[in-house]
């Protein structure tokens, strides 16, 4: 079990502050589709692609939770989870307090009206033949049908002015290829809005914008979060920006969690050697820098059939024969804070003594 703290606890600390969202040892295999004659030959036996493997994480409402690692990771499949826009293999998602899992169609409409996404390409998102008016009312249509058309209106204006796509009868009636690619992309920000979602998933969000726009984006969904009482989980590859955006922040590598915790806590002090040669790699300003860990050898194994005992034993600089490509470390808490996890054998379980390092 990735998190070793039972969902009930996380509830009851923090006081105010309860859990939006709650994954809970959640496993996504995919079954690898073989050809006729590759059937028959493995006799029936099933390949599956272990994208997410036993994950277990909360998002408090109000707060933002950064998902980061390497391409393949599963990030992306954590988050469609999490809007159950994919059904999981094992384990619960409850969001608000609701088993996503058990919610038949209608209900299950209702609660997406609750949570939205925002995938990184804004071009392939938006719909080239609706106008940016169409497109952020679009699901308004859906999930508040009570409303007429003039109160839509009124409130894409309004959305479109809370973006900064200002005056929103300029852009209105223009069509997504009449706009940038940063404009895109506050467009499907404000659609996500148009529901007032409680949460929103951003897959990759400012991935495809020029670096100058990326922090412009950055800076926005600090405000709309604040403006519209949203909670976020932030998939990202880039360790960079969720220094910006991040409170906690959890690090995944192979289908699996291997640290989470206060953002501050994972950046200054982090525990995992997977987080570490991440850290290791985000460039800094200071050209007297020097890096101090290796980055992870060689490429993200193949997710079908992973490593034994430690995912990441072949990749790590500090690996031990016999331990760490054997046991499958378990999540245990680690570093200063209460929050903080990882599952490493060398910092957290029984091999600490082995660990030669400097922490
Ligand atoms: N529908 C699917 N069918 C089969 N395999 C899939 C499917 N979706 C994802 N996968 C596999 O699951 C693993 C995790 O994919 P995922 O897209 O979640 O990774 P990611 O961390 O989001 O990567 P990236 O940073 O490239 O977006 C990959 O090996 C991928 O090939
Ligand atoms: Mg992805």
């Amino acid at each position: 079990m990735p998190d070793p703290r039972p969902v009930q606890e996380f509830q009851n600390d923090g006081g105010e502050q309860a859990n939006l969202v709650e994954v809970t040892d959640v496993k996504k295999w995919f079954p690898v589709q073989k050809g006729f004659i590759a059937s028959l030959l493995s006799r029936g036996h099933v390949d599956y692609v272990k994208a997410v493997d036993d994950v277990s994480f909360t998002i408090k409402r109000g707060e933002v939770l950064g998902l980061a690692g390497e391409s393949g990771s599963g990030k992306s499949t954590v988050g469609r989870l999490v809007l159950r826009l994919l059904d999981a293999t094992e384990g619960h998602v409850k969001v608000d307090g609701v088993d996503l899992g058990t919610l038949k169609r209608e209900d299950l409409r209702k609660a997406r009206s609750k949570m939205q996404v925002v995938f990184q390409d804004p071009l392939a998102s938006l719909n080239p033949r609706m106008t940016v008016g169409q497109a952020i009312e679009h699901p308004a249509q859906i999930h508040l049908p009570d409303t007429t058309f003039e109160e839509r209106k009124q409130l894409v204006f309004e959305l479109l002015e809370a973006v900064g796509m200002s005056p929103p009868d300029f852009f209105y009636d223009k069509y997504p290829h009449q706009v940038s690619g940063g404009q895109r992309q506050r467009i499907v920000l404000a659609r996500a809005l148009i529901t007032r979602p409680d949460l929103i998933v951003a897959d990759e969000p400012i991935a495809s914008a020029d670096v100058s726009v990326q922090a412009l984006l950055l800076e926005l969904m600090i405000k709309l979060k604040e403006e519209f009482d949203l909670t976020y989980l932030f998939i990202t590859h880039d360790l960079a920006t969720t220094k910006y955006i991040c409170d906690r922040i959890a690090i995944m590598y192979l289908g699996k969690i291997v640290e989470i915790g206060l953002l501050t806590e994972v950046f200054n002090n982090p525990r995992h050697p997977y987080t570490r040669s991440l850290l290791a790699a985000v460039p800094v300003p200071d050209p007297r820098h020097r890096r101090t860990e290796p980055l992870p050898q060689g490429e993200i194994p193949n997710p079908i059939n992973p490593p034994s005992g430690c995912r990441f034993h072949p990749r790590c600089p500090i690996a031990v024969e016999g331990v760490c490509d054997v046991e499958d470390p378990q999540m245990a808490r680690t570093g200063a804070s209460e929050d903080h996890f990882a599952a490493c054998h060398l910092r957290t379980g029984a091999y600490q003594h082995l660990d030669r390092r400097p922490t």
